[in-house]
């Protein structure tokens, strides 16, 4: 009888210890603003249908489903809907952190440019897979990303990218980002939300511009509507 009380308060202790630790390193990394890249810096609105994307850069899934998404926001324009896009660099892809950080330091540094590298990235995102780097030391790819970045965006910027990277700052928003997707739920990428709800993760096939349509005309023909009383 003595062993399973001693281990429910073994466990009460442990609970008891996560509770008071939870909430101290949740406060110490709330960031200065809202995580994230805005999209075309138009400010991300309330008023607006709010998109939000977690993308890995390295990510075919994430890459596949950026065009549609990009036609869908400019088609309704910054007035119905507005999109950021968070960093969720998935552990199995290799070199998904120190590309998702390159993002964090190029927005640091022009937050015009962030959305470009973004869509080199999707665009030749194959260089940077596990298979072909699979020999290379972190330093060979740190530099291969600093290189692909800066001849990206031009080549001034490269000295600004590379004490980018050395700056610990950078480091801490990358992961900041991390954990928001993960407080958010997020476990793959792409993932979205949508005026804060979650779409249901759909590993398959991309979300094509008329199932962006589908998504968000409802939510423009509803705004000034009360929800019938049948949703409640
Ligand atoms: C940021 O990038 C844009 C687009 O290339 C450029 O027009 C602008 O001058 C840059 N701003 C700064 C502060 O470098
Ligand atoms: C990595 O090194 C191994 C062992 O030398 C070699 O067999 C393999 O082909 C190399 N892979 C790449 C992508 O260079």
């Amino acid at each position: 009888m003595s062993t399973p009380t001693i281990s429910l308060t073994f466990l009460l202790l442990i609970i008891h210890a996560t509770v008071l630790l939870v909430p101290s390193q949740s406060s110490s990394i709330i960031p200065s603003r809202y995580d994230g890249f805005v999209y075309k810096k138009r400010a991300a609105s309330t008023a607006t249908v709010m998109i939000e994307a977690f993308y890995d850069p390295v990510c075919p899934d994430s890459r596949d489903s950026w065009p549609p998404l990009k036609q869908a926001v400019d088609h309704y324009g910054p007035a119905v809907v507005s999109l950021i896009v968070h960093t969720f660099p998935l552990p199995y892809h290799d070199n998904a952190f120190v590309t998702s950080r390159a993002l964090h330091i190029v927005n640091e540094l022009n937050t015009s440019l962030t959305y470009h590298l973004l869509e080199a990235f999707f665009k030749h995102q194959e260089q940077f897979y596990n298979a072909p780097t699979i020999n290379m030391s972190r330093q060979a790819v740190l530099d291969q990303v600093i290189g692909f970045a800066s001849g990206t965006l031009g080549n001034s910027l490269k000295s600004a990218i590379t004490s980018g990277f050395k700056d610990s700052k950078t480091g801490t928003k990358t992961r900041v980002s991390f954990k928001y997707g993960c407080s958010r739920g997020v476990y793959g990428t792409p993932f979205f939300f949508i005026n804060g709800f979650v779409l249901p993760f759909n590993d398959d096939a991309p979300i094509d511009f008329d199932g962006w349509k589908k998504i968000i005309d409802p939510l423009i023909a509803n705004k000034h509507q009360h929800y019938p009383s049948s949703v409640f």
